[in-house]
């Protein structure tokens, strides 16, 4: 059993934290949000995530499991410490590493303030969680060297995170692989012990390593998608099935079929953020990787796609109801962040469309950020009297709809799936008619 401390409750925090302590360790959370922490302190989470909250209750009733927003009671108390607060994208693209910073220099004056002989007893290794640039440890080192000068038995490493929000939990326990960047045999041992449980590969680098393999892996993912996004529109401009291209493509196990989903373009807190800081860290070290300069713009494109295809079935769209499926970047979240249904929804409000929503879990989220749409209890709701119904994420209840009875209740029976997850000829057997992406 070991004592870990995560600093950081949001995404990679919390779910890092309750599965350590679901294996067993001791684990303390700080943030700096004190709302946050009562509110976690009372098993209220700042977010959805499936599976997560019977794991953070069980985990706090068997008192594995604590929180706080103090940074110098976590170092105290942890041998292990991961960081895991935002590193969002400042203006020019860059990574705005102010919060690890700053819980580097709070670590420092814990440190610096912990007894002579406890600094001596008790081994420390300090990990890079969140995704950060290259060279990022470099500068958690440089800061510790000259804050906490006589910082004995302090180690740092990096072991980047892959969850995928949605599917955080059982990306912990079934990762395909633990990248851990340590140049030290007891820092090492210390993480072959803490992740042995999960029997996933472990690949140890140099911390420099890990920190790329994460923007690297994030990129290339993106990627994928904008390459699938960009090989549909050629696929919809010579009538072809871009589903059927991707499947081709991926049996061929150097392509692989992951990730090769056309659709509405990625969106999400990562791939855009990562994106951006990856371009401007080669740009630092003078090397132009215009290659993901394409990828963001193909995203963008991807996303006027929707966009033009609403145009195209609606003439106009002044005066237009149009019904949204989804609004969260991803199904199985409430997450909203870089969503392409705010580009949509925005778009189609200024050219006049009235817009009736539904989303599973991020109404709320949506709700706050815009008051224009109407936002329905149900799909049935959503496409009362529309013109045209859109489909922006595949949550897997909307496979139940009863399309009979959409069809009875809209204006005109019109569907972008932008997804490409219905069955275009049930739904065009139906009498609707249907746009999908790149078939
Ligand atoms: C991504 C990575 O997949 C994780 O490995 C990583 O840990 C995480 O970022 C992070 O850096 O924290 P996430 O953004 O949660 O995870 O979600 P993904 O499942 O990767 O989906 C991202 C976006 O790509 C979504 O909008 C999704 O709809 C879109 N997507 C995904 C496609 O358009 N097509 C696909 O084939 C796959």
């Amino acid at each position: 059993m070991k004592q870990i401390g995560v600093i950081g409750a949001g995404h990679v925090g919390l779910v890092t934290g309750a599965c350590f302590a679901h294996l067993g360790h001791s684990v303390i959370i700080a943030d700096n949000d004190r709302r946050k922490i009562e509110e976690l302190k009372k098993l209220q989470l700042p977010f959805f995530e499936p599976g997560l909250e019977p794991l953070v209750k069980k985990a706090v009733s068997a008192h594995r499991l604590s929180f706080t927003t103090s940074i110098s009671q976590l170092t105290a108390e942890s041998e292990i410490i991961f960081i895991a607060v935002g590193t969002p994208s400042t203006s020019t693209g860059r990574a705005d590493l102010s919060s690890v910073e700053q819980v580097t220099v709070e670590i420092a004056s814990a440190l610096r303030s912990l007894e002579q002989k406890e600094r001596k007893k008790q081994y420390r290794v300090i990990v890079e969680k969140s995704t950060v640039p290259v060279l990022t440890g470099e500068w958690v080192q440089r800061t510790l060297a000259l804050l906490a000068p006589e910082k004995e038995n302090v180690d740092i490493a990096a072991n980047p995170e892959f969850l995928r929000e949605g599917n955080a939990i059982e990306d912990f326990f079934k990762p395909d692989r633990i990248v851990i960047g340590t140049e030290n045999m007891r820092a090492e041992k210390i993480f072959r012990e803490l992740y042995a449980p999960l029997s996933a590969p472990m690949i140890f680098t140099d911390i420099k390593s890990a920190e790329l393999i994460k923007h690297a892996s994030n990129s290339f993912l993106a990627l994928k998608i904008s390459y699938i996004n960009a090989v549909s529109q050629i696929c919809e401009r010579v009538g072809a099935d871009v589903t059927k291209v991707a499947k081709g493509m991926g049996l061929d196990h150097r392509i692989g079929g992951a990730f090769l989903e056309a659709g509405a373009g990625y969106g999400g807190s990562c791939f855009s953020k990562d994106i951006k800081a990856f371009i401007a860290l080669a740009e630092e070290v003078h090397y132009p990787f215009t290659l993901l300069k394409e990828v963001e713009a193909i995203n963008r494109r991807q996303q006027e796609t929707i966009l033009h295809k609403a145009r195209e079935m609606l003439w106009n769209l002044k005066g237009k109801r149009i019904g949204i499926l989804g609004l969260s970047f991803k199904p199985n979240t409430d997450d909203i962040r870089e969503s392409p249904a705010i580009f949509l929804l925005q778009s189609l409000h200024q050219e006049g469309a009235a817009l009736q929503c539904y989303d599973p879990k991020a109404m709320n989220n949506m709700k706050r950020l815009l008051s224009f749409p109407k936002y329905c209890k149900d799909p049935y709701t959503a496409a009362r009297n529309a013109h045209l119904l859109i489909l922006l994420t595949e949550w897997q209840e909307f496979k139940k709809i009863d399309f009979v009875e959409i069809k009875k209740s809209m204006k005109t029976p019109r569907i972008i799936d932008g997804r490409n997850f219905f069955n275009p000829c049930d739904l065009r057997n139906l009498g609707f008619i249907y746009k999908g992406i790149g078939r």
